[in-house]
């Protein structure tokens, strides 16, 4: 028994780090769910999980699953599925945010606009209220020429404290991808989604950005864009690819990575997160973002050596 319920959190931390923030469970699989903790009290039927509020698992065996802090450590936050075919989730009721800034850069050249953009970013109230104590607001970095500008979730505990972009494992791995691609942190832009890391409310765990935090700082990611014109943006994960796409609940980041969307005009190549290399990196995974990669080098028109080439294979 618990070797099952430890296999759905497990499930569920992966597509947690995948970046879903929903689960749809189907009345199946709730029943099978239901049988196999054979509880007092059954998870209702069709219900959406909110993959966002799994943390690390305290398997209870012999409790039911929805009464089961394993899962949920917030049972209020299990919601009934809408009605219907759409498992989009509902939005929380009360905005918590003001509306999105409007970033108005000023004329000058590149790094008059950046530092602009950086001091307007660094003393935002929201994003400074929205901090955790001791944290910083983190603003991307990178050469203003880059051709490729890679776009992250939002900051971890490492940037908070360094008010630096991946600087923390995820970073450094990050920084290996761009140095197997023959380039160096300084030779391209980083930024996030996020220029503040999302508070949980406890000490340490992360927790991905709400549809409104995310839409409050894309003004200024966008203007980082503007600013920097690179020739391409390789988002890095689901956050990144729904702060930059939009939201959409039946897109697949395993579906859709590899291939070329479109920014604003200019394209967008959506790949998976170092973190979740760091995490559940397979050899397909690897294999995969270097692909990737290798995609955003061509487009560039960076050189590719056969070694380069074969990398992962
Ligand atoms: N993960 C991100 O998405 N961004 C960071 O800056 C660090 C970790």
């Amino acid at each position: 028994m618990r070797e099952k319920i430890l296999a759905v959190v497990d499930e569920l931390k992966r597509l947690k780090a995948e970046g879903e923030e929903f689960v749809f469970v189907s009345t199946d699989s709730v029943a099978s769910l239901n049988a196999a903790t054979s509880g007092e009290k059954s998870l209702s039927p069709a219900i959406v999980l909110p993959a966002a509020a799994i943390s690390s698992p305290r398997p209870q065996p012999s409790a039911p699953l929805a009464s089961s802090a394993a899962i949920l450590p917030d049972a209020s936050a299990v919601r009934a599925a809408p009605t219907k075919s759409s498992n989009v989730p509902v939005p929380s009721a009360e905005p918590k945010l003001p509306p999105p800034p409007a970033v108005t850069l000023p004329e000058g050249d590149k790094r008059a606009r950046w530092e602009y953009l950086r001091e307007l970013v660094l003393n935002c109230p929201v994003c400074k209220a929205n901090l955790n104590a001791g944290a910083q607001v983190v603003f991307g970095n990178g050469s203003l020429d880059a051709d490729i500008f890679f776009c992250g979730e939002a900051p971890g505990a490492d940037e908070e404290v360094q008010g630096i972009p991946f600087v923390g494992r995820a970073g450094q791995l990050l920084v290996k991808i761009i140095g197997a691609m023959g380039l160096s942190r300084e030779q391209v832009y980083i930024g996030n989604i996020m220029n503040w890391r999302p508070q949980t409310g406890q000490s340490s765990g992360n927790r991905p950005p709400t549809g409104e935090e995310m839409a409050f700082c894309l003004p200024y990611l966008q203007a980082q864009i503007e600013v920097v014109k690179p020739k391409l943006i390789v988002a890095l994960g689901n956050t990144a690819v729904t702060g930059l796409m939009g939201p959409d609940t039946k897109r697949k980041l395993g579906q859709i990575r590899g291939k070329w969307f479109d920014f604003r005009g200019t394209p967008l190549m959506p790949t998976y997160h170092p973190s979740y290399v760091l995490q559940y990196g397979s050899n397909t995974v690897k294999r995969q973002i270097w692909e990737d990669m290798l995609a955003v080098m061509e487009k560039v028109g960076m050189p590719i050596s056969e070694k380069q080439q074969g990398y992962f294979r």
